[in-house]
């Protein structure tokens, strides 16, 4: 197997003088032929699949809060918007989603482009060096917003939430519980302060939605928009519109 040390070089370039000279130029003609174009658009000469920008990477989590259906509606959402999906499941939600859906764990792993274990800490996303563009707990129950409150890291829902927070990128939770304790806000505004976005899936009545779908679709699409992703199947506001 390869050292770290020799897959590294294998990428490192050799030691280039800073001024232009002919072997230089063939270097560059030869190694870096995508970049050395003078055009003010250096990737016109890429091939089309280089051009397209990477596809978002979105690590998902369903926890045994009630609302199984939401990480369910997120996950398809999310793969309309051909967003790569990264899936871990707790013990619990897979109850969750067998007593409140007519779906099994089995159909929503389906969803996802990846999936782990929920104590298979060695996955990718266990690691800040996997670059994931965020990751929502959804639902998220009160043990693992402690579990995450307190970077305790026991399973790979909270490893990998821990990583969010260490390497600074987005990391939304669908809190649900009703009533709350102090205990719960306390973890929610300390998981707030260390950049994470709590959000509960409370609904809005302004869309005068005709039923829960329409309100859950409501939700996913407000938790995506947190990614600047935009489902389109909600109503937004855009000011009173009084109807007759
Ligand atoms: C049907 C059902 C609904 C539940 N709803 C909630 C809830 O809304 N919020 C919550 O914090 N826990 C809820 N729980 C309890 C959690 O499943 C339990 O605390 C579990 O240990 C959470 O573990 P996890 O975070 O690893 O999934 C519910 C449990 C069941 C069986």
């Amino acid at each position: 197997m390869s050292s770290p040390r020799r897959i590294r070089s294998l990428f490192t370039l050799p030691n280039i003088p800073m001024t232009k000279g002919p072997s230089q130029t063939s270097f560059f003609q030869t190694t870096c032929r995508t970049y050395a174009s003078s055009s003010q658009d250096a990737t016109q000469n890429l091939p089309p699949a280089a051009r397209t920008p990477p596809k978002k990477k979105i690590v998902v989590a369903m926890t045994g809060a009630t609302g199984a259906i939401l990480g369910i509606k997120l996950l398809k959402a999310l793969r309309r918007l051909s967003v790569e999906t990264h899936l871990v499941m707790s013990k619990w939600a897979e109850a969750t989603i067998k007593y409140e859906t007519d779906f099994q764990p089995l159909d929503i792993r389906s969803l996802a482009d990846h999936c782990y274990g929920v104590r298979e800490q060695s996955a990718p996303i266990s690691s800040g060096s996997f670059r994931a563009d965020g990751m929502i707990v959804v639902p998220c129950s009160m043990k693992t917003l402690a579990s995450i409150r307190m970077g305790y890291s026991d399973d790979l829902i909270s490893r990998a939430a821990d990583v969010m927070l260490k390497e600074r990128r987005k990391l939304v939770l669908a809190v649900r519980e009703t009533p709350l304790s102090d205990i719960h806000l306390e973890n929610m505004l300390s998981l707030t302060r260390s950049g994470a976005v709590i959000f509960p899936p409370v609904p809005a009545w302004y869309t005068r939605p005709r039923d829960i779908g329409e309100m859950e679709d409501q939700s996913v699409g407000r938790m995506l928009d947190m990614f600047q992703l935009d489902t389109g199947d909600f109503e937004r506001w855009e000011g009173f519109k009084w109807k007759k």
